[in-house]
């Protein structure tokens, strides 16, 4: 088995104020970016995108998790969550649960101290695991 890639920080962080930049906010004005860095060592991105039908709305988290999936990624190692500003944002209840099936407990999360786990974050999280055998397929 490969050994996990190393995470720059710098670059997952630039990356994320980046593509928060495309983000679609027209409602609340917040413009949020995720980068994270997978198994394989590749960058996935994601932005907001909002709806006039505002529970509708798609977290950059979101379109990050799609992304990873596009590739064909194993899981997720590192993320990083920004505003359009370059200001680091924890990531929403919802979306700390989507990062828990794509990354684990020991995904890595940036903050503006020394990066943190998700299980610090989202502790004794409900998982794949916690499904039945016949359940995941
Ligand atoms: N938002 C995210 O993209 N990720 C989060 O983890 C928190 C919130 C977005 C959703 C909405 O477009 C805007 O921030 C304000 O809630």
């Amino acid at each position: 088995m490969s050994a996990e890639p190393t995470v720059d920080w710098t670059a997952l962080r630039t990356a994320a104020t980046d593509v928060a930049q495309r983000g679609y906010a027209p409602y609340s004005g917040l413009h949020v970016g995720a980068a994270g860095l997978t198994i394989e060592g590749d960058i996935v991105l994601g932005c907001n995108v909002e709806n006039a039908s505002f529970g509708m709305t798609l977290c950059a988290e979101c379109g990050l998790v799609s992304d990873l999936h596009r590739r064909g990624s194993e899981g997720l190692v590192a993320v990083c969550v920004v505003a359009g500003n370059g200001e680091v944002l924890m990531p929403c209840g919802r979306c700390r649960q989507l990062l828990f099936e794509a990354g684990g407990p020991t995904l890595m999360l940036y903050t503006d101290e020394s990066p943190i786990r998700l299980d610090e974050l989202l502790p004794r999280a409900f998982g794949p695991r916690d499904l039945p055998p016949e359940a995941s397929a």
